[in-house]
């Protein structure tokens, strides 16, 4: 693929150690500044007022990659053998540095989509720390639980393409490694996608705290445009209606997680994800607790304008 090893001067891509189909973005120093020079007259308050300016300081971005990145990003995010981004805009990794991460991230998936409301929030994005002790009602903020692989936008009516995961802050920190698991690395993924039960149409919901009152229905599994299993899953909020989906969905759980696919990696302070959230499945591993760990998370979630997704016909278009 052309983009596997591609270099410019502002930007560079090439594979990671953790995975071939996982890749590595780095934008240089110049580039960030100088964005964050030209962005500076839009606060982050703005970005949140006015959602066209999402698509200005993409623009803006664009321009100076050379007009390069908005195309790159579009087929690695959607080709299948990759569609994960591990990306290091070089030179910003201080907590204080938050509100400039929300536009560099902001500006990112503008090029290829728009970001949903996040009902956690109100906002197009959300941040949130986490912190030695936590009494939440999913295991989100939990430190001492790992967070099982799963999809994105499950229990929402919001059609949800890509996940964005910004690691804005890390302090005393061991464990808490990043998961993720391509679909096609799954062993068994043949077993469940033509299991009868795959294509069933489930009920999904919430606990309070995603501020979320409807529930969503939709199957485990769709096949995309080139008939390929795309999967919209996760173990806390499906809610199956009886003893066959239960079995069904906890042997699919436990299946993930002994996939030796799984890889698992530390996303460094500074640096974020990007993956396409059909065909990849993300998780994140337990840490040790500490009276003083703290971690800051950024995370946007929404749809590609290129997108065709299989899932779109249980779900909306609905943004803030
Ligand atoms: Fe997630």
């Amino acid at each position: 693929m052309s983009h596997m090893h591609f270099t410019a001067d502002k930007f560079s891509v090439q594979p990671t150690k953790y995975s071939k189909r996982l890749l590595q973005v780095t934008l240089t120093k110049e580039v960030i500044d100088d964005f964050l020079k030209q962005v500076e007259k839009y606060p982050v308050q703005a970005l949140e007022y006015k959602s066209f300016l999402r698509f200005r300081i993409a623009e803006i971005l664009n321009r100076l990659c050379g007009n390069k990145l908005k195309d790159f990003l579009q087929e690695a995010l959607s080709d299948r053998q990759t569609g994960a981004l591990l990306i290091n805009p070089q030179g910003i990794e201080r907590v204080e540095q938050g509100d400039e991460m929300v536009k560099i991230a902001t500006a990112f998936v503008h090029l290829i989509g728009r970001s949903n409301f996040d009902s956690m929030t109100g906002k197009f994005y959300a941040r949130w720390a986490v912190v030695n002790t936590d009494n939440s009602d999913s295991y989100l903020r939990q430190p001492q639980k790992p967070l099982e692989l799963h999809n994105d936008g499950t229990y929402v009516n919001e059609i949800t393409d890509y996940v964005l995961m910004y690691k804005i802050d890390e302090q005393n920190m061991q464990g808490g490694d990043s998961q993720l698991l391509h679909i096609d690395d799954w062993e068994e993924l043949d077993k469940f996608y033509n299991h009868y039960l795959a294509k069933r149409v489930m009920r999904w919901s919430a606990p309070p705290s995603k501020n979320v009152t409807v529930d969503a229905y939709h199957p485990v599994f769709e096949a995309d445009s080139s008939a390929q299993p795309v999967m919209l899953y996760i173990d806390q909020f499906a809610q199956p209606k009886d003893y066959e989906e239960g079995t069904y969905l906890a042997d699919m759980g436990d299946s993930l997680e002994r996939s030796k696919g799984k890889i698992s990696f530390p996303v460094p302070i500074g640096q974020f994800l990007l993956i396409n959230n059909l065909f990849w499945l993300h998780g994140r591993d337990k840490f040790q607790p500490h009276p003083e760990l703290r971690r800051e998370l950024m995370r946007q979630r929404g749809y590609f304008s290129f997108g065709t997704n299989p899932f779109s016909r249980y779900k909306n278009f609905h943004n803030v």
